[in-house]
Parts: C-alpha cells; structure tokens; sequence
C-alpha cells in the first residue's frame, strides 16, 4: 500500500506586515503552503513580492503576523522560544544562499566540519562525514582550498554540501543560483534534483523561471500572495517572463 505523505511544514494563513518609519507595510497576505516529505518546491515571482520573507518565516526567524507555522509537527512561534527555534533549525534545516558565508581561515572540508564539531561531534567522527558530502557533491579534490579560492559555482556547491552534512530534514535554499552563469546554474540544479530524487526535501526560491523544470512542485507568489500552484512543471515552458503550458504554447511563439 503506498504510504501517506508526510506532511512536514505547513504554513496556514499567515500575514506578514512590517512597521516602516510608522507606517504599515503588508508584506504577506493570506499565504499557505504545505511541504511534505520528498517535495521540490520551487517558490518564484518577481523581485519583492514576499519570498524570502516566506522563506524567514518557515525558518523561525520572523514572526508572522497572523496564521499559523507548523514545521516537524511543532508550532514554531507557539511552542518554541528565539533559541528553541534556532536550535531546531540547526538541527533540521539545512541552508543554502546566494552567497555562501564562509569562516575565511578554514578550508572547504573544515568549513563543512563547523557546525558538525560545533554540535560536539570530533573531528574523528566529522571527517567522515564532510568527506562523504564533499564526493557527492563531486568537490573532493578541492577539499584543502579555501572556499574563496574557488568559483562561485563550485563555491555553491560546497555551500550544498554544507547545507546537507548535518542530515537535515529540509533544505531551504534562497536564490542559491543568483551569481551563477547559466552552466553553474544548470549544474547546481541537476544536484539538487539528484540530492531530492534520494529523497532530501527541498524548498528553493528562484525568479528565474528556467529551473521550475527541475522541480516537483512550483508555487508563483506575486505582491504577497500565493496566485498559482503548479503540479508538473516539467510541462510548461517559459518566454519573456511568463511560463505557458507546453500544450497551449501559442503558435505564433518561436520557443
Ligand atoms: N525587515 C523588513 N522591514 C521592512 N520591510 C521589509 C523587511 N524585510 C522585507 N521587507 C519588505 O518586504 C517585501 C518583500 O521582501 P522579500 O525580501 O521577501 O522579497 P523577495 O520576493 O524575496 O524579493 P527578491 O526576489 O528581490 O529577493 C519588500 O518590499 C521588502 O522591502
Ligand atoms: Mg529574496
């Protein structure tokens, strides 16, 4: 019998409004969003209509307004504290951003070794770990540079690694192709499909619709608000900014 999906965060009916020199700006109306166990979403829509801010919010770092967020079964602004949520975010999300934040004195490996050492982990035991990230992300050789040595593609993909090191349950993943050139881009992607299709639960924001493809689910925010949820989109294709449906591609369109 196929088992139930498991739903693992779940965003109910949240307002976001944030307070600017007295004035109240609405910044997330009425969103919900539920991620279950083996989910790719992709979260797209242009600059400022709220996905980063979504993006805090699941990760416990800025209360909602209104509604309710549920991440692993815990309500994370009712049941936690500030660092109740931040070391259930330690221990279950794994972060990836734009520009990766490196500890410029260590090397790539040491790098991906922090938060495990951190946690209390030795380096006997660590080790391992970062070695088996590091090959699966296909960056072993380049494990005793320092990160900034690298290539902002290759930088993403130790950042990945990073992100992936500590087993989390999630992945959050923020414009992680944002200073990549269209190759880096497709390769970090083609990862981060690999990492989900073994069964890593992912949620990345993008505004460039060219990786909703990779994904299993897309959610299109604009000023706010959740306005489309797509279930395949592998089936649609996107030109000049807008994504059309592979079946109802207009013919007049030279794609
Ligand atoms: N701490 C804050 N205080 C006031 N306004 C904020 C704050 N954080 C975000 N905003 C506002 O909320 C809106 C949404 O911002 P957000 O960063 O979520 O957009 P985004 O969709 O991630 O955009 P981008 O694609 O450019 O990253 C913006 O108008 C922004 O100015
Ligand atoms: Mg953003």
């Amino acid at each position: 019998m196929p088992q139930e999906p498991t739903l693992i965060i779940d965003v109910q009916q949240v307002d976001k409004t944030f307070s600017v020199k007295a004035q109240n700006v609405q910044v997330l109306r009425n969103v919900s969003l539920s991620v279950y166990r083996g989910d790719f979403i992709v979260l797209f829509g242009p600059s400022g209509c709220g996905k980063s801010t979504l993006l805090h919010i699941v990760l416990g770092l800025e209360s909602p307004t209104r509604g309710r967020v549920k991440v692993l079964g815990r309500s994370l602004y009712e049941q936690l504290d500030e660092d109740e949520r931040a070391d259930f975010r330690k221990q279950h999300v794994g972060m990836v951003y734009q520009q990766p934040n490196w500890i410029k004195a260590l090397t790539v490996k040491e790098n991906i070794m922090f938060g495990l050492r951190l946690s209390g982990l030795t380096s006997r035991d660590a080790e391992p770990r970062a070695n088996a990230v590091l090959q699966l992300v296909g960056m072993q050789e380049w494990q005793d540079y320092i990160p900034t040595e690298l290539s902002s593609g290759q930088q993403q993909k130790v950042a990945l690694a990073r992100a992936i090191v500590t087993n989390p349950d999630v992945i959050i993943a923020d414009e992680p192709t944002g200073n990549l050139d269209f190759e880096s881009g497709q390769e970090l992607m083609t990862l981060i499909s690999t990492l989900n299709n073994q069964g890593k639960t992912i949620i990345m924001v993008t505004h460039d619709l060219e990786y909703l493809a990779f994904a299993r689910r897309a959610i299109q925010m604009f000023d706010g608000q959740v306005v489309q949820e797509i279930d395949d989109p592998a089936a649609y294709v996107q030109h000049g900014g807008q994504i059309f449906k592979r079946s109802t591609v207009p013919t007049t369109l030279s794609l």
